[in-house]
């Protein structure tokens, strides 16, 4: 089967480097047709120059990175250095990349690729927040029946938000667009905390990707060591939850997965609810459904697959 073209919107955050060592190791699977960057974990001339440096040091350097959005639609940026560090990918080595970035905005890239590609052709993997995407869907609304599906990361139900009570991070930081993306109309698949915190980075999942012996893996194995320490503190669990590569491995190995089709919105009030997701899991509202949400994960065969990966750059 032909490799199933993509493009990754992130903000690296060490999670997202990881996601996008995922997919560019997986070329015989996934077309990346480009990375795209948005302000989130970091500032935007950070999370493009992480992006970058994935792609340099995974050997890639065919695949282009865009710089997107430098703020929310319409409030200011909250960004994650709590969690990232202050370069966003604290524990892996930082220099000037030498993969170029491109000089096309992220949203017009997006406009470009898909309104020249045929109906159903691109996936969509969101694993910041939404503001170049939603933004693009506001430039050019004749781009949605190019996107085959929307495979993102954000959100919560079950186990509650991580940014407020209510609110996971991507959706908090740029609700207003995230509520443009989930009323598209598009198939969307939500790869949640409820599904994330199952993705553990237990110290034999870490070691696992040092004993690989490339440099791939023991940058990995740092950056993971960095990025995990600050969940597990605040939550008591025996590593972080690895977030946004669930999302190239759900495409890759969706059998890793299961869920169910519901009815989602996001809360765009101002409150203490601002950036939360509300799922109608036992579909009271009788909406139609919007979104697959995934709930369960099988952790083992998702590190599995990940460190195999891994060991293949
Ligand atoms: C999400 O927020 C970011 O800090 C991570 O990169 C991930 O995309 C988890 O809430
Ligand atoms: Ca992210």
């Amino acid at each position: 089967m032909a490799a199933r073209p993509i493009i990754i919107d992130c903000d690296p955050g060490q999670d997202d480097a990881v996601a996008l060592l995922l997919a560019l190791a997986s070329p015989a699977d996934l077309d990346i047709r480009g990375i795209t960057a948005v302000a989130g974990n970091v500032p935007l001339a950070l999370t493009e120059r992480n992006a970058r440096l994935m792609v340099e040091l995974s050997g890639r350097k065919d695949v282009r990175v865009f710089a997107g959005c430098s703020r929310p639609m319409l409030r200011k940026l909250v960004t994650a250095e709590a969690v990232h560090g202050q370069t966003g990918l604290d524990g892996c080595p930082i220099h000037a990349p030498t993969v170029p970035l491109e000089r096309q905005h992220a949203a017009t890239f997006l406009v470009e690729e898909l309104l020249a590609a045929p109906d159903d052709a691109i996936t969509l993997v969101p694993v910041g927040p939404l503001t170049n995407i939603a933004l693009a869907l506001i430039m050019e609304p004749r781009i949605l029946p190019k996107i085959r599906e929307i495979v993102l990361m954000g959100g919560a139900f079950r186990e509650g938000g991580n940014t407020t009570p209510a609110a996971e991070f991507n959706i908090y930081v740029d609700s207003h667009a995230a509520d443009v993306v989930f009323r598209c109309g598009r198939p969307i698949t939500v790869l949640s905390l409820d599904v994330t915190h199952q993705a553990l980075t237990t110290p034999s999942r870490l070691a696992a990707f040092r004993k690989l012996g490339t440099k791939v893996g023991g940058i990995v194995g740092d950056m993971l060591a960095f990025y995990d320490r600050h969940d597990i503190a605040k939550y008591g669990m025996p590593g972080g939850p690895l977030h946004d590569p669930t999302t190239i491995a759900f495409l890759l190995a969706p059998d890793l997965f299961t869920g169910k089709r519901v009815s989602v919105e996001i809360d765009i009030a101002d409150g203490p609810s601002l950036g939360a997701t509300r799922v109608d899991w036992w579909g009271v509202t009788q909406k139609p459904a919007n979104a697959l949400w995934i709930e369960r994960l099988n952790a083992d065969g998702f590190y599995a697959l990940l460190t195999e990966r891994i060991g293949r750059l």
